[in-house]
């Protein structure tokens, strides 16, 4: 595979740079900032890192195949996430479809953002991750940083060394071989697993209870003693980050 990396000091935010800038780039492209003005998270949030603390990229990606599996690919991004993790020794759980949690709190934000006109034409995978922060500010008490984990300074260019590879890898492999088995993963690190949540599914306030995710990505909860599949922007979790 042809991966072109864009290396920024700085940038307004590296998913609107892909989404400015599509049309010249080659797919893979890969755009990573060290600190982003106007970092965008989901909601229309903001999203911020500071300098330097973190590992903040987005990934363009102008090939059918990632269109048509958008949602998959959305997950196997946690999964490539919490792989990574555990080379540093860290154990994470990941809250579907892609939070990715260390000690119950959020140590990334992915915004998966598609551009097209008449057609699918970009997929932009915008990945945020909490590295080197001591500490954060009190509404964003629910964040936590590898270093505040592991107590020492991560290079973030290794970081992103391993954690693009092993994406990579996931992708290439579903890609060619139709290997789905990152799904496995995601389910042994499922958080509340076979538990009963708060949630908000399509609007409407749920006790449901989180059973898996399929192998086309959704999610198999029960909700009201009926099993339905929920896909990804459907819930929102109440009370839990
Ligand atoms: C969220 O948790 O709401 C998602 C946050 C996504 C942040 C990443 S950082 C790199 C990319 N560029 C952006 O402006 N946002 C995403």
């Amino acid at each position: 595979m042809n991966i072109k990396y864009l290396k920024f000091n700085e940038i307004d935010s590296t998913n609107l740079y892909l989404k400015e800038n599509y049309q010249s780039l080659d797919n893979w492209t890969i755009v990573e900032a060290k600190y982003q003005s106007a970092g965008r998270g989901r909601y229309t949030r903001k999203f911020l890192i500071d300098y330097g603390k973190g590992l903040i990229e987005s990934i363009l990606l102008k090939e059918e195949f990632a269109f048509q599996n958008a949602d998959l690919i959305s997950i196997m991004i946690g999964a490539a996430l919490s792989k990574t993790l555990e080379s540093y020794g860290v154990r994470s759980s990941i809250k579907w479809p892609n939070d990715v949690l260390v000690n119950d709190k959020k140590i990334s934000g992915i915004l998966l953002e598609g551009v097209s006109t008449s057609k699918m034409e970009a997929l932009i995978l915008g990945i945020g991750i909490n590295i080197n922060q001591d500490t954060f500010p009190k509404e964003l008490d629910h964040a936590i940083s590898l270093k505040m984990v592991i107590n020492k300074e991560t290079s973030i260019d290794n970081f992103s060394d391993l954690f693009n590879g092993t994406f990579i890898k996931l992708y290439e492999s579903f890609k060619n071989n139709h290997d789905k088995s990152f799904i496995d993963y995601l389910n042994s690190k499922l958080a509340y697993k076979n538990e009963e949540v708060y949630g908000e599914v399509n609007g409407e306030k749920r006790k449901i209870k989180i059973l898996k995710i399929e192998d086309d990505g959704c999610l198999l909860v029960v909700d009201n003693e009926k099993l339905i599949k929920l896909r990804s922007g459907e819930l929102s979790f109440h009370g839990c980050l």
